[in-house]
């Protein structure tokens, strides 16, 4: 018994890119001489019981292949070939090529993973910002010095609009909308008017902590920073926690890491030092936390800012800032695999 499944399969696959292929195409199935028409002429020797069946299938096999003949005929006729169509369905498709998450993301991620493993519910809030969340609640009196320590970027010369300069406005939110304890992590990009450099960029990355409860003291702080480090860059790695000031944090601190691109020897992203500053951290300030409602006899807690690009330049041994805003595909495919 011929195989009529195996024809018609041969059939679905023929090419026809010519008139020459159709004409092949013909003769092989619809000619006098052809598989099929033999094939026609077979029916009446099949046994009575396997003959109406079998002609059926020879029929429906002999309609396809003249309908297949016909809707080619009539394609080439029209013009349009597969090759010389508005569409060249030949032409060999286009590579479909999967993105990889950005390095700055990575890190950012990797942050707030390891806080939230440790208790911090992460949050975010609005990237423009007004005085009172910005600046004012924060204890940045009206007119003192301290505001110009960040060159801020305004809003259609809106005075009361900025971009935000840090993500400390969303210590101040967080506060207002909750009661201790708090306990919140707030990953999010900040601006600032500076002149970019290897170092420095007018929009980067921070993750802001916020920790307020009962009895809560700067050395637990001190200890849930460290924590941090070692998940973030290995156990050996050295720190050193530097007395600093912020407007809204008493104490004030900040913390080095050692650098991990010229491994302490000086380079330009430690400034030769051998140290890169991550974060800036302290106590909230009592002010703070009555601007926000909360009672500064019973509560206490403490902040910490982390920025983001320093810490991907040390992890990722980069040392140009400007790389991570460029978005050259050639560096970015780099980081592919580095986390799902
Ligand atoms: N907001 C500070 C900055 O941008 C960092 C900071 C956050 C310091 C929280 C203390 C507490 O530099």
């Amino acid at each position: 018994m011929p195989n009529i499944e195996e024809i018609k399969e041969r059939i679905e696959k023929f090419v026809v890119e010519s008139n020459e292929h159709l004409e092949l195409f013909r003769l092989e199935y619809l000619s006098k001489k052809s598989e099929l028409q033999s094939l026609l002429g077979e029916i009446k020797n099949v046994a009575e019981e396997k003959r109406k069946d079998f002609g059926q299938q020879v029929n429906d096999l002999k309609k396809k292949a003249q309908e297949f003949y016909d809707n080619h005929k009539s394609r080439l006729e029209s013009g349009v070939t597969y090759t010389s169509g508005k569409i060249d369905v030949t032409r060999p498709a286009e590579m479909i090529s999967i993105g990889s998450m950005h390095p700055v993301s990575i890190v950012m991620n990797d942050v707030c993973d390891i806080f939230e493993r440790i208790g911090f519910e992460p949050v975010s809030g609005p990237e423009i910002e007004d005085d009172w969340h910005l600046f004012s609640a924060l204890n940045f009196p009206p007119h003192h010095p301290a505001r110009d320590m960040q060159d801020t970027f305004f809003v259609a010369m809106n005075p009361d609009l900025f971009l935000r300069t840090h993500t400390s406005s969303l210590q101040v939110r967080t506060m207002e909308n909750n009661r201790p304890p708090i306990r919140v992590i707030c990953p999010g990009r900040v601006f600032r008017n500076e002149t970019i450099t290897a170092r420095s960029h007018c929009i980067f990355h921070q993750v802001e902590g916020l920790y307020i409860s009962e009895n809560v003291s700067f050395a637990e702080m001190k200890q849930v920073l460290l924590h941090f480090v070692k998940e973030m860059f290995g156990e050996e790695t050295k720190t050193r926690l530097r007395p600093s000031f912020f407007p809204f944090t008493e104490p004030s601190a900040e913390m080095d890491i050692e650098c991990k691109i010229c491994g302490g020897k000086g380079c330009n992203v430690c400034k030769y030092s051998g140290w890169v500053e991550i974060l800036g951290c302290g106590m909230v300030d009592p002010n703070v936390l009555e601007n926000c409602n909360i009672d500064s006899k019973k509560y206490a807690g403490y902040a910490f800012g982390l920025g983001i690009e320093r810490m991907t330049m040390l992890k990722y041994r980069t040392n140009d800032i400007r790389l991570y805003f460029e978005n050259d595909i050639r560096f970015l495919k780099q980081f592919a695999g580095e986390r799902k």
